[in-house]
């Protein structure tokens, strides 16, 4: 196990050592055991190769540990996205492979990416898979915490997270961007924090990570133009269509056994944001592991439909009540 665990990031040297222990448990005539390894390092030597180099860490400054977190990209799954997404992901991480020759031959490469959208359409999910994409650490730092701790401070607390993004290959993630435009926008701010505000914004204008610097916002127009501009890419990520709906729910019933098919609701699911969707197809399928069936009935997944549209007249009042 130690040796495995020293073997991390070589990929070679990790394989020689699971085989070394998959002949053992063979030896030891632990052939469930044996077989069931053999089958998980068959399947990983199938998936894509790992980033060949993983960056190295560089410390982390104490003092913004209040407004930084470093997030372990989690695979939660696969992601769905758009033609034109897909795109120019592909496009930005060939360019991050490729960053050396391109800024040689004296051209910019892009880095810092604003990613918009309604909620629960992937731009938090689409930044943890990018950075595990490109092996790079996945910064977030949280906005909300930095714009209210005291004010004379937070100036320096963005110098340093900025000053550490400059240095260490990472992606940045300023999640919940809304919060600074907002706060930017507010007449009734205090000028100090309007300030600090401001003082974010051209560092972002004048940074150069090293990885990417990526923010993402719910909000579309209301966004400041001054905000837009200092971006090299805007990416949106909107609700699926029929097409990436069909895609998504093939995915989500794929290890699940249904007695219907799942693919001919697509049409009742329209409108919905992704996060809704899993939830409606989380739902349905724990309603089949509650009776302990062997399947989902079409019946699960109308009830979680109408569950879904339940909450949402709910939601949809409350908003009204807010109005
Ligand atoms: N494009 C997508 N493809 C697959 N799953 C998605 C997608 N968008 C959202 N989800 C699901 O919804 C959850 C919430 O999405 P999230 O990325 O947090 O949305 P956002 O940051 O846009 O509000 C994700 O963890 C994932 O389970
Ligand atoms: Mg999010």
């Amino acid at each position: 196990m130690k040796k495995l665990l020293a073997s991390y990031g070589r990929d070679d040297e990790f394989r020689a050592v699971a085989e070394q222990i998959i002949l053992e448990e063979e030896q030891k005539n632990n052939r469930v055991l044996a077989r069931s390894l053999r089958q998980t390092l068959d399947h990983a030597s199938n998936r894509a190769p790992p980033p060949r180099a993983l960056a190295p860490l560089i410390p982390f400054p104490d003092a913004a540990n209040d407004f930084v977190e470093r997030v372990e990209p989690e695979h939660k799954g696969d992601i769905v996205l758009s033609k034109a997404n897909i795109r120019i992901f592909s496009g930005l991480i060939q360019e991050f492979r490729r960053a050396d020759d391109i800024r040689r031959s004296g051209l910019p490469v892009r880095s810092k990416l604003l990613f918009c959208g309604p909620p629960g359409c992937g731009k938090t999910l689409c930044t943890e898979i990018f950075a595990g994409e490109l092996g790079l650490p996945l910064f977030v730092v949280k906005i909300d915490r930095l714009i209210s701790s005291y004010l004379g401070e937070t100036a320096t607390n963005i110098r340093k997270i900025f000053e550490f993004a400059r240095k260490q290959p990472c992606v940045l993630f300023l999640d919940e961007f809304d919060a600074l435009a907002r706060s930017r926008d507010d007449t009734s701010e205090h000028n100090e924090l309007r300030r600090v505000v401001n003082s974010l914004l051209i560092f972002i204008d004048r940074i150069k990570p090293k990885g990417f610097l990526v923010a993402a916002t719910n909000l579309d127009q209301s966004l400041d133009p001054a905000v837009w501009r200092r971006f090299d890419e805007v990416i949106w990520f909107e609700k699926p269509d029929r097409e990436m709906i069909e895609h998504f729910l093939a995915l989500k019933f794929k290890n699940i056994k249904t007695a219907f098919d799942p693919v001919s609701h697509v049409g009742s699911l329209d409108g919905y944001s992704f996060a809704e969707i899993e939830r409606i197809c989380v739902q349905a399928i724990k309603a089949a592991v509650i009776e302990r069936r062997k399947e989902v009935r079409e019946l699960d997944l109308c009830h979680a439909v109408a569950d879904e549209i339940r909450r949402r007249s709910g939601t949809a009042r409350l908003q009204h009540l807010e109005d």
